[in-house]
Order: C-alpha cells, then structure tokens, then sequence
C-alpha cells in the first residue's frame, strides 16, 4: 500500500485568534487543488472553532496540538478528546518533545492521550525524538525504541495503523539545523523496524512516518524525496502561508 504524503504546520503558542484566522485563509488558498497531499493546521486551542469555519468543505485538516486523557471532569486547564472532536478537529499531536521537555510528558502520559484520542474517532500525530546527548551517546535507537513501545503499548493493529508518527529530532526542532536527508530515512526505517516487531511488517510498511525539525521549503524536497520520509511536521516554517506552501509543493 502506497502511503501518503502528510504535511502538518503545528503553529505552537503563535498566532492570536484574528492572526490564526488570517494564516488559515492564507493557507487555504496556498494549497487549493491539491490533492496528493493530506495537508493539516495544528493550531492553539483557543482559535480551533474559528479556523474549523476558515477551513470548512476545503482540502485542510484540523489539529489540535495536545489533549487531556481523561473524558471530562475536575482537570483545570485541560482539553478533552470530545471537546476537540466538538470543534472540527481531525488530527491531536501528541507527545512533542516541548510537552516531554517542559511539561513533564512521559511515554505514559503519551499512550494514555493516544488512546483516548483514537477511542474519541481522532487520529494521533504520536511524536519520538532523541536529544543531541541521546544520539551521540549511541542511545539513539534505544531512546526511539523506548518511546515507541511506550506509546503503543496496548494499542491494536487496527488502532496503530491510524496513527501517523513524527519522527522530530529534538537538536533540530527550531535551530535551524535540519537532520540530512540519509539521517532521517535511517531513523524513519528504524523507526519501522520497531514497528514491524510489535506489529508486523505489513503494518509497519502502511504507517505514516513525518519528519519534523527545520524542515523549510528549500530542503522539504530532498527529505520528502527519501523513501520512508512520508510528509512533516513543521514547526517556524508553517507561521507564514507562503513557506508552508513551498513544503507542500516544493519545487
Ligand atoms: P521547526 O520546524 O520550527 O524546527 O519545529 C518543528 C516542530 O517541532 C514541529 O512540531
């Protein structure tokens, strides 16, 4: 199965709502007729049902960047599944490596948001990444692994392949310093090979893997090029219409 090419803006704490609304127009119109790409807005709770309107019957999709586990209750200052699902949003980011940085988010916390949201009929963007330190101290790929069988723990076939993964490196997540392009496919197919051993392989051929980190318009061709590079997760470049337009249609 041929997987789609998925190219997400997670906006983070920008835009204010009469801001937020203007970058959705913009972005609608940026990317009118596209059709081979499933391109979603990840956007601050508090513009979510006005962005739902700007967006309404066109090719852009909803996101929401972080949600509670829990279906309702005594949790001040969190959001539930059905609260964003009441909105219009498709896609819950979950687990970025600012939520695990600064916000105490542990694989734990990532497993039970995930599987709120795909019990509310909402598709996760679950997010791994390791830090500089991990990396070259050689524990890349136990720190991924780690990270995704904690994220998936319990979680069915059926419900994984529902998932798309954002493979972000947290060293190049804002800094300007995007992995090579041979660097992120060697993590997107260990990434996968991981998945193949809790699932099976077939599945982990189908799961959509993004690579986030820097990604701009003048490197998104030769990521998106890479065989197991299947979209992105961008961060700065998102905030203008035009940059994000250039990653979606890169020429
Ligand atoms: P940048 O594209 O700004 O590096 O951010 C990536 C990111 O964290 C997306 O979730």
């Amino acid at each position: 199965m041929a997987r789609r090419t998925f190219i997400a803006g997670n906006w983070k704490m920008n835009t204010t709502l009469d801001e937020a609304v203007a970058l959705a127009g913009g972005v609608v119109e940026a990317v009118k007729g596209v059709s081979d790409v499933e391109v979603a807005i990840c956007v601050p709770y508090i513009s979510l049902q006005a962005v739902s309107q700007v967006i309404k019957g066109t090719n852009v999709k909803l996101g929401a960047q972080d949600v509670h586990w829990e279906a309702s209750g005594a949790y001040t200052g969190k959001i539930s599944t059905s609260m964003l699902k009441s909105v219009g949003v498709t896609y819950v980011i979950i687990g970025h490596s600012e939520q695990r940085q600064y916000f105490g988010e542990t694989d734990e916390s990532v497993n039970k948001k995930t599987k709120a949201t795909l019990a509310t009929g909402l598709l996760p963007i679950l997010c791994i990444g390791e830090t500089l330190a991990e990396r070259e101290g050689g524990k890349m790929d136990s720190v991924l692994e780690t990270q995704l069988r904690g994220g998936y723990a319990g979680i069915s076939k059926e419900d994984a392949l529902k998932i798309t993964i954002a493979y972000e490196p947290v060293w190049a997540i804002g800094t300007g310093k995007t992995a090579t392009s041979q660097q992120a496919n060697d993590a997107h197919v260990f990434i996968r090979k991981v998945l193949a051993s809790i699932y099976d392989e077939q599945t982990a051929q189908a799961i959509v893997i993004q690579y986030g980190g820097s990604m701009k318009p003048d490197n998104a061709k030769e990521l998106l090029a890479q065989p197991d590079v299947d979209g992105g997760l961008i961060g700065g470049a998102a905030l203008k219409a035009d940059s994000f337009k250039g990653i979606v249609i890169p020429n």
